[in-house]
Order: C-alpha cells, then sequence, then structure tokens
C-alpha cells in the first residue's frame, strides 16, 4: 500500500485519489455510487475486503475487479453490512406495536390497503417482523387482504435469502416461541416463514440514494441504514420519505439514528424508540396585534376627569405610542415616544409629514394610508434604526385604525416597541441552538460511527464463528483420521513384529541349513525347474572357484567353470522328468586350482508335493585311479 494510501487510515475524512477512482469504477461498471456514503466506514470496509484477497493498494485493486468481475459481489457484500435480526430492539418493536399500529387501523376504514416499506431489508427478519405483528394485530385474514409490505435492499445476495423467507435456528432466536410456532414451519433443519402470509410481502431491490421512493405509505421503516450516510445524502434520501408517507404516515429509524435535518417535515412519536411521524407542510403565518382602540378623542378643553385620567394613563404607557387623526395631524405623543422618537410638546398638532419620524426609523405615511384605507391593523416586524447619538435598536411598529364608539373612522395609533433586547436574545438563543445542534450532530455521527462499527464487529463475530465451526468440524475429521491412522499403525506394528519373527525363524533355518550344507563331504548345487542355480554350497566353491552371489540366479548349464556341464545336461533333465531316481556319474573336470580332476556327480530330483521343483546336484572329487571320492 502507498505512502498516500496508508495515511487515509489516519485521516478517514479525506480520500486519497486512487479511492475516489476506485468508487468511479464501481459506479461506471456496476452503477452503485458510494460517494454518498460515511468514508471513514466505507474506507474501512474496502481495506478489510483488500486484505482479505491480499490487494495492497487501491490502484491494483481497481485491475483485479477488471480482470476477476466475480470480486464484485464478496465487496459489496463486505460494504454493504448485513447485520439484522427479528425484533431487533424489542423495546422499539413494542413501541411500534403500541403506539403505532393503533393509530394506522383507526385511521382507515374496514377495507383500506394498508402500505408499509422495510428499506434496507438485509435478509428480510426486519419486514417479516413487521407482518407478524400486523398479522397480530389485524387478524390473518385481514392481513393478507389489506397488508402490503414493500421490502427492499441495495444488495442482491441478502435480498434472495429474504426473498425464501427461510431461516436457520440460530438466526431465528429472537422469536418468541409462540411466533415461531405460529408463522413458521419446519422443513430440515430451517425455519420457513408461511406461504399464505408470504404472499403480502413484495421484495426487491431498490438504491435508497438513487431510486424513487414507494409512495403512499402508512409505515415507513428504515433502520440501521441511513447512519452508513452522510449527513448530506441522509437529508436527500429523508426528503424523499416525507413524500412517500401518507399525512400523518410513521417513519421508524434505528436506535443510533435521528432526524438531524428534517426536524420540521417529522414529529417525534417516542423519540426513543425513534419513532416519527410526517408532518404536514408547514405555512408562513403572520399574527396580528390588535391594540385596544381608545376611546373618542376630547377637544381638550373641559376634559372631565375620566379624560384627564385615560390622558396620564396613555401619557405614562410602557411602549412609544402616538396617535395621528385622520387629517394626518400629530394628535398624541406619549412620554416614551417623546423619548424615543425625540419628539417635542410642540410637536403636537403639527401635520406628521412635516416631522423626522414621518420617514425614520420607517417611511410610516403609505402605511398609515394603507392602514386608512383598510381598516385594518398593520405590524412592520424587525426594522432596524440607529438613531442620532444613540445605540442601534430593532423596532416592532404596530399601527392599527382608532374608531369611535359607532365605528367612525377617526385616525391610527402608531406603537413602537422596542424588541433590541428579545432580537439580541433570539440571535444568542439562535446561536447556542446552532452549536448545540452542531454539538448534537457530531455526537450523533459519532453515536452513528460506533454503531457503525459495532455492527462491523458483530459481522466480524458472526465471520470468525463461522470459520470456528469450520475449524471445528475441520479439526473432528482430522482426529478421526488420525485414530484411523493410530489404529493402522497398530496393525502394522503386529505384522512388522510377525515379520521379524518369520525372518529370525528363516535365519535359523538358513544358518542350519548352511551348517548341514557345511558338513556334508560333497559340494551342493540345488537347480530350480528352469536349472538355474538356487543353491550353491560352501564346497561348491571350493571346488569351482565361483561365489554363491556371482552364480545365485544364473542357468547351471551356462556357467564356465571346470566341470564339462553340457554332459550333465542329459541326465540333469531326465532326471528332472522321469524319475525319483537319482542318478549319478563320474566326470572329468578341471577344479578352481587348475588340476584335473574326477568328479562324481550324484544328481537327484527335488519335488514339492506338486511335481519336480528342480535337482539337487552333489558333487565330489574322487581320486582318478581308484573312482571313489577320498576320505574327507
Ligand atoms: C445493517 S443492515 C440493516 C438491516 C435492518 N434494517 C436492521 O436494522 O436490522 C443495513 C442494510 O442496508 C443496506 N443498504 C446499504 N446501502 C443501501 C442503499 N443505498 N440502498 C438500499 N439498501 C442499502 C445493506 O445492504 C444492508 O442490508
Amino acid at each position: 500500500m502507498s505512502s498516500s494510501e496508508k495515511s487515509t487510515r489516519g485521516q478517514a475524512e479525506v480520500p486519497t485519489h486512487d479511492f475516489v477512482r476506485l468508487l468511479e469504477y464501481l459506479k461506471a461498471s456496476r452503477g452503485f455510487d458510494f460517494s454518498g456514503y460515511k468514508l471513514s466506514s466505507l474506507i474501512r470496509r474496502v481495506q478489510k475486503r483488500m486484505q482479505q484477497i491480499g490487494v495492497a493498494s487501491y490502484a491494483d485493486y481497481v485491475d483485479f475487479l477488471e480482470v476477476h468481475p466475480d470480486e464484485f459481489l464478496p465487496l459489496f457484500n463486505t460494504v454493504l453490512i448485513n447485520v439484522t435480526g427479528f425484533f431487533r430492539d424489542a423495546e422499539a418493536w413494542e413501541a411500534v406495536r403500541r403506539e403505532v399500529l393503533p393509530h394506522i387501523l383507526e385511521a382507515k376504514g374496514p377495507e383500506d390497503a394498508i402500505r408499509c416499506w422495510s428499506a434496507g431489508c438485509a435478509s428480510g427478519e426486519e419486514a417479516y417482523t413487521l407482518a407478524m405483528i400486523l398479522a397480530e394485530a389485524l387478524g390473518e385474514h385481514e392481513f393478507r387482504q389489506r397488508v402490503k409490505i414493500y421490502a427492499t435492499d441495495a444488495d442482491e445476495d441478502a435480498l434472495s435469502q429474504a426473498r425464501q423467507g427461510s431461516y436457520l435456528e440460530a438466526q431465528i432466536q429472537g422469536l418468541p416461541e409462540e411466533l415461531r410456532s405460529r408463522y413458521f414451519e419446519k422443513v430440515g433443519e430451517r425455519w420457513v416463514f408461511r406461504t399464505d402470509l408470504r404472499r403480502s410481502l413484495i421484495f426487491g431491490r431498490h438504491d435508497l440514494v438513487q431510486d424513487a421512493a414507494i409512495s403512499r405509505l402508512d409505515l415507513l421503516i428504515c433502520r440501521n441504514t441511513l447512519m452508513y450516510l452522510n449527513a448530506e445524502t441522509q437529508a436527500k434520501v429523508l426528503a424523499r420519505f416525507h413524500f412517500a408517507l401518507n399525512r400523518g404516515g410513521y417513519l421508524f429509524l434505528g436506535k443510533a439514528e435521528t432526524l438531524l435535518s428534517h426536524s420540521n417535515s417529522f414529529r417525534p412519536v417516542d423519540l426513543k424508540s425513534r419513532i416519527f411521524q410526517r408532518a404536514p407542510t408547514s405555512s408562513l403565518h403572520d399574527r396580528m396585534l390588535a391594540l385596544t382602540p381608545a376611546n373618542a378623542a376630547t377637544d381638550g378643553q373641559g376634559a372631565s376627569r375620566h379624560v384627564r385620567i385615560r390622558d396620564a394613563a396613555f401619557d405614562s404607557g410602557p411602549m412609544a405610542q402616538i396617535t395621528v387623526d385622520r387629517k394626518g395631524h400629530l394628535v398624541l405623543a406619549n412620554e416614551q415616544a417623546r423619548r424615543l422618537l425625540n419628539l417635542s410638546p410642540g410637536d403636537t398638532g403639527r401635520l406628521l409629514q412635516d416631522l423626522e419620524i414621518s420617514y425614520r426609523p420607517v417611511e410610516l405615511r403609505s402605511h398609515i394610508e394603507t392602514v386608512t384605507a383598510s381598516r385594518a391593523g398593520i405590524t412592520l416586524k424587525d426594522v432596524a434604526w440607529h438613531p442620532a447619538g444613540g445605540e442601534p435598536r430593532v423596532l416592532e411598529i404596530q399601527i392599527v385604525p382608532l374608531a369611535d364608539g359607532v365605528g367612525a373612522f377617526l385616525g391610527v395609533s402608531v406603537s413602537f416597541l422596542d424588541v433590541s433586547i428579545q432580537h439580541q436574545l433570539h440571535r444568542d438563543l439562535e446561536r447556542a441552538k446552532q452549536e448545540l445542534e452542531t454539538a448534537y450532530e457530531e455526537l450523533q455521527s459519532a453515536n452513528e460511527e460506533l454503531e457503525t462499527t459495532n455492527e462491523e464487529l458483530q459481522s466480524t463475530i458472526e465471520e470468525l464463528e463461522t470459520t470456528n465451526e469450520e475449524l471445528q468440524s475441520a479439526n473432528e475429521e482430522l482426529e478421526t483420521m488420525n485414530e484411523e491412522l493410530q489404529s493402522t499403525n497398530d496393525e502394522l506394528r503386529i505384522m512388522n513384529d510377525q515379520i521379524q519373527q518369520r525372518s529370525e525363524d528363516l535365519d535359523r533355518v538358513n544358518s542350519h541349513l548352511r551348517s548341514i550344507l557345511g558338513s556334508l563331504r560333497a559340494a551342493v548345487v540345488v537347480l530350480n525347474s528352469r536349472l538355474e542355480v538356487e543353491i550353491w554350497s560352501d564346497k561348491a566353491q571350493e571346488l569351482w572357484g565361483l561365489r554363491g552371489d556371482e552364480v545365485q540366479g544364473q542357468p547351471f548349464l551356462l556357467l564356465d567353470i571346470g566341470l564339462p556341464v553340457d554332459q550333465l545336461e542329459q541326465p540333469i533333465r531326465s532326471c528332472l522328468d522321469s524319475g525319483p531316481a537319482g542318478t549319478e556319474l563320474l566326470l572329468d573336470s578341471i577344479n578352481r586350482r587348475g588340476r584335473p580332476v574326477r568328479c562324481q556327480i550324484a544328481c537327484t530330483r527335488l519335488g514339492n508335493g506338486t511335481g519336480p521343483a528342480g535337482v539337487i546336484l552333489l558333487m565330489e572329487e574322487v581320486p582318478a585311479e581308484t573312482g571313489t571320492p577320498p576320505a574327507n
């Protein structure tokens, strides 16, 4: 692995050029776009696969994929983690059963279809879990009539397992006993989901990042899948989920997932169980605040005590307020208004248009004309104002029409609410909220990262368990083979002992034979039926000068010795063919020292019970004049 690729491990968020090329290659050749996935986990998974097949760099891996198209499958299997289970996070499923299903069913007519989607269903346990709790809630008949559960995944391999709905004992462990016996049938070693209910589930390949969502849903389950995607891609998928759900439809996420950027589109139903409900699209609305209309104005002369009290109350009101009559004169300005807007007592009675406040802090006249024409109040929000020599301020200006007791229009009241502090607080609050959200998002993403790592670990544990089981069974086979070898070994040892015993017996017999042959006066030569030498005694060696090992197996009649073997052929053959009786003859020969000798030869047939096995020749030197063998 090159140094730049090694550094990838340290700075997981910065993909190297070669890693980007690998992702582009996967997209171009298989149409799968991993660019929306969280980099750190994606890099880890790809490297894991590369290590398994001993490829060192991303560039080499692209080459490898080009030459070995079969490699795509194990790569996708490694990257798209398939950890799942029945009733995964049992408490959350209980919350769905308790808080979601009753609402969905209540809102429906008795024959209305119920549409659900398990997105990222892996090997199907999630979809079958949903099927079971729906069948429990509706009864099997209604379930078959009304329910459609779409279950999708990007991983074809996982999907084909999901389609079969067939699970091993170990996979079905999270399932309560009674549900297992009600909804599954035992077929051999496996548990298979009931076929009649299975028809309500529709499995298909669907890529959450690229494909359009399934629509008109009452419940959308997407658990432990969004967390592999980066925040931007999650937001896009969630926007599609919002459109996919019916009004008031439910979204059920994994325990480490939450709606980071879509808090307005979904409202939490059970935050702990990550259950949300589709919110109606929010609309902007302005709220109008109305001021209590003032009673009719006095002409200022002979005002009653009552009127004076009212004027005093107006003057000391907490909010800056002015009144303009229908002819456009400034009629009243309370103390707050005089101070805030720098009005003098002399300004009262003047035309508003002649005063600075008619255009500062905001162009008031057009708004007053609007209120006068419509007889409806308006509020001008967030009016920024920087008074000369003062602090910048933010005002909210409310203009309301004034009418007398019989509804005749008198003028307008203009209130100036100083919202600078609220603004500041709001800004601070927004900032704090933003910081909190960022911190939360970071926490969330760290949590998802942990969860992802956890899933990876789980999948590694599963792989290790499988390897362990395989090792155990290989071990058992080896042990059996070992036992078999051991018993073969024992048998061999016994046979060996027996052979050794026989060999010793044979040695003993041989030495016995040798000593018998040695103690005979005559030389002994034994020929087989083909007249080849089998036994050549020491005396024969002494007589003819050839050693036993030189003549062993040699045709006797071809031996180059001092004996005229050609003269022996006929007597030997007749002895071999015809009779038990031996033949004796005397031959002139040359012994090993080159001395002429007379040799008496006795030829005896050697039988083996069924026929002639050869002949025995006894040869003895006799003195030439006597024709009898010399004494030993
Ligand atoms: C960890 S499993 C979760 C399975 C199940 N939802 C659960 O919580 O038990 C994640 C699944 O998401 C699938 N997945 C990953 N990316 C996907 C995508 N872009 N579109 C659809 N499914 C995807 C994977 O193939 C895998 O089966």
